[in-house]
């Protein structure tokens, strides 16, 4: 008899430390040769994965777990929200790439629930509407929010499993429930299609963002192109109802059969709707907690990989303690790393705040989280400062705090307590290992596993695949 199906210890669970952007499209990247099975747990088109792969364009991986170019079987969990579109423009863009998806490249949950045009408007309404009340949370405009908020509803929903059982005529009702449940929500904030034209225009972010939503759905007496809605799904549920599986089911079989599973998060700890900065955060979960809700298993991960940047950055609104701005501008330095970091938005294209390194917020993602190693990325992006100031605690009202705030309004509040390291003035872009780097950049990483009490595992030095430098023991 065989008590467990803890038969391989290897799986490893790779999850943002701050708030996205960190750097995990490159890590996972690089590990996923070592692995069998690239699986998705949360998130959807709101995240960006840009992984470079040397002598070719880099690709941005939304939707699609990041295995799909290094030829591994992938798969999107029940925690994700996905939008058949998003996925159908990427799964085009990487068969012209030669590295087709198929279903035997790629399993999707049937229990995913799915992004709709509606959920696309309501996210823009929902944002408008807070926007008036100063509340605004600055999302992706993606429609993750609302997929989660008609997940909860259990009325005006479609997963995967209902695209593939519907008859036409179901599915049908069922975006017409849908479109009517967003729209009678629209008139309780009252928002017109006027407020809704405006904000698509508001910006050349938000024309960035809402873009496909505009050209293929908007329709300016009703909101949304009804019949496209449904047209489109129909195209979806014939060539995607192959794809769909029991991932929970699939990843069992999988371990038992002694396979190696990478579970890929998205976003970061701090854009947890549980243990972020709510409600300044996104709606599904970001955590390692988030592999067994958002894939239905329950099995041992030996690995549990945080991954950050060197410094800080946030996209959106919300707190940031260590945030480089003085009197609502960048700082010179704040200005420095966003231009040398390319701090813009993989899915957006929107500056992302920079800031300094937040190790404070970085233990709560410790202890959230249980990692056992952890990956400090773009470390080349520091080279040339001076000095280093490095977040180790935070106070409010003069005291001390214990631990990271639960209300989101005090991290505008909080006054960072920092410590001041030495910038080592020299190019670490060459180093192919950890003795490589100059003795100072030795020495933050050293001071970051320091304060975690985490060990730092890999050191990324630059964008190329080649530039992630391991240490052993
Ligand atoms: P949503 O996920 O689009 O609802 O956005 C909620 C918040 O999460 C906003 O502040 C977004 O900017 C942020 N966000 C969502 N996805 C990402 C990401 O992949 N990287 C960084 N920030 C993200």
């Amino acid at each position: 008899m065989t008590y467990s199906t803890d038969t391989n210890l290897n799986h490893i669970g790779i999850v943002g430390v701050q708030h996205g952007d960190e750097g995990k499209g490159k890590i996972v990247d690089t590990l996923s040769e070592r692995y069998d099975i690239v699986v998705r747990f949360g998130g959807g088109a709101n995240s960006g994965h840009t992984v470079v792969v040397e002598g070719q364009e880099p690709f941005v991986y939304h939707a699609i777990p990041c295995g799909v170019l290094s030829g591994k079987k992938n798969m999107i969990g029940n925690g994700c929200a996905t939008n058949l579109d998003r996925l159908h423009d990427e799964a085009e863009a990487l068969a012209q790439r030669g590295s087709p998806v198929t279903p035997e490249n790629l399993v999707i949950s049937s229990r995913t629930h799915l992004t709709t045009p509606y959920h696309l408007l309501l996210d823009l309404a929902e944002e408008v509407h807070k926007g008036r009340f100063g509340g605004r949370v600055g999302t992706t405009m993606q429609g993750i929010g609302p997929t989660i908020e008609t997940k909860a509803y259990r009325s005006a929903f479609i997963r995967a499993a209902e695209l593939r059982n519907d008859t036409p005529s179901e599915l049908e009702h069922r975006l017409a429930f849908i479109g009517d449940e967003v729209k009678r929500r629209l008139k309780g904030m009252d928002i017109t299609v006027e407020h809704v034209l405006a904000a698509m225009d508001k910006s050349g972010e938000s024309k960035t963002m809402t873009r496909k939503f505009r050209d293929d759905y908007f329709d300016g007496e009703n909101f949304v192109d009804d019949k496209k809605v449904l047209e489109r799904m129909l195209q979806h549920k014939e060539r995607y109802t192959p794809f769909f599986g029991d991932v929970s089911l699939l990843l069992t079989e999988a371990n038992a059969q002694g396979k190696r599973i990478m579970f890929e998060g998205a976003q970061g700890t701090l854009l947890d709707p549980n243990q972020g900065t709510y409600p300044k955060t996104t709606g599904t979960t970001t955590t390692m907690a988030g592999i067994h809700e958002g894939t239905g298993t329950y099995f041992y991960i030996a690995r549990r990989l945080g991954v950050m940047k060197a410094y800080a950055t946030r996209v959106g609104e919300g707190g940031f303690p260590t945030e480089l701005v003085e009197n609502g501008s960048l700082t010179e330095v704040g200005a420095y790393i966003q231009d040398t970091g390319k701090e813009f938005g993989a899915t957006t294209k929107r500056p992302r705040r920079p800031g300094w390194l937040d190790l404070f917020a970085a233990k709560h993602a410790c202890r959230v989280n249980g990692f056992n190693e952890m990956g400090v990325m773009k470390i080349d992006v520091l080279d040339k400062l001076k000095a280093l100031k490095v977040c180790v605690g935070y106070k409010l009202g003069g005291e001390e705090l214990k631990s990271f705030p639960d209300d989101e309004r005090d991290l505008a509040r909080v006054e960072p307590i920092y410590e001041t390291l030495p910038g080592w003035n020299a190019d670490t872009s060459k180093a192919s290992d950890f003795e490589e780097l100059p003795k100072k950049a030795r020495d933050y990483a050293l001071f970051i596993e320091k304060e975690l009490k985490v060990p730092v595992r890999y050191i990324s030095n630059g964008e190329k695949r080649c530039q992630l430098i391991t240490r052993h023991g």
